[in-house]
C-alpha cells in the first residue's frame, strides 16, 4: 500500500491549520516537511518552530522532517523536541552518516537517508538495514514545482530489489515532481510514501478532494 506525503512547502503558511486539516480529512496519514538552510540548498525555509505547530495542530500526524541542511547531526534534539517522527538527511552532507544513524534511532526517531538524483542507491547499502526509509529525491533539492526528472524511477526499482534481496523493511520515499500522470507509474514501480507538494496545494479550494483522490489512487500498490 502506498501512502501520500503532502509537503507543506507549496501550501499557503497563513491559513496553515485550515489547510492541513483539509489534507488530513482527505485521508492525509503523513505530512512532509521540507527544512532549508539556504547553504547545502539555495533556497531557505523553516525550521523546529514551525514542525512544533504542525505537531500541535495534527497531534496524531506523522510528521516527516526532510532535512536540506549542512551538519544535520546538530539539529536532531529540536526537531525531536518539536514532534518530528521520520528524520531524513541528506547523504551527500554527511562523512559519516552511520553515526548519524545512530544517534536519530536513539532519539527515538525513525531514522531516512535522502539521495538526491545524482547520489547513487549504492552509497546506502552499507547501512540500509538501519533505516525506516530511504528517501530518492526526483528533481534537485531546493524548490517546489520542478519536473520529475527521467529515469528516476529506475532507481526506485533497484531500491526495492536491494531491500527485497536483504529480507528487510524500509519505506522507498520519492520526492519532487510528482503530478497526476507519473503518480500511479511510480507507485507501481515500488515507492511506497510519495510526496507531493505543489500537486496537493496549488488549489486552495480543492485539498481535500485532491487528498483523497491521489490517495485512492496509489492505495492499491
Ligand atoms: C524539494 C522538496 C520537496 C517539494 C516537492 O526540495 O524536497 O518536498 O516540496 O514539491 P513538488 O511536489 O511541488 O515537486
Ligand atoms: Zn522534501
Amino acid at each position: 500500500m502506498a501512502r501520500l506525503a503532502p509537503s507543506i512547502l507549496s501550501c499557503d503558511f497563513s491559513r496553515l491549520k485550515e489547510q492541513l486539516q483539509a489534507a488530513q480529512r482527505g485521508g492525509a496519514e503523513i505530512i512532509h516537511l521540507d527544512v532549508m538552510d539556504g547553504h547545502f540548498v539555495p533556497n531557505m525555509t523553516f525550521g523546529p518552530l514551525i514542525v512544533e505547530a504542525v505537531r500541535k495542530i495534527l497531534p496524531d500526524g506523522l510528521l516527516d522532517v526532510h532535512l536540506m541542511v549542512e551538519e544535520p547531526a546538530k539539529y536532531i534534539n529540536d526537531f525531536t523536541a518539536a514532534g518530528a517522527d521520520f528524520l531524513s538527511f541528506h547523504a551527500e552532507t554527511v562523512p559519516d552518516f552511520d553515526r548519524v544513524i545512530n544517534l536519530l534511532r536513539s532519539s527515538g526517531l525513525r531514522p531516512a537517508v535522502a539521495l538526491c538524483p545524482g547520489t547513487p542507491v549504492s552509497a546506502i547499502e552499507n547501512v540500509l538495514h538501519k533505516l525506516d526509509m530511504v528517501l530518492l529525491m526526483t528533481v534537485n533539492p531546493g524548490f517546489g514545482g520542478q519536473r520529475f526528472i527521467p529515469g528516476m524511477e529506475r532507481k526506485i526499482s533497484e531500491l526495492k530489489k536491494s531491500i527485497q534481496q536483504r529480507g528487510l523493511s524500509v519505506e522507498i520515499e520519492i520526492d519532487g515532481g510528482i503530478q497526476q500522470n507519473n503518480i500511479e507509474f511510480l507507485a507501481s514501480r515500488g515507492a511506497t510514501i510519495i510526496v507531493a507538494g505543489s500537486l496537493v496545494f496549488s488549489d486552495h479550494d480543492r485539498i481535500e478532494a485532491t487528498v483523497r483522490s491521489l490517495t485512492e489512487r496509489i492505495r492499491p500498490f
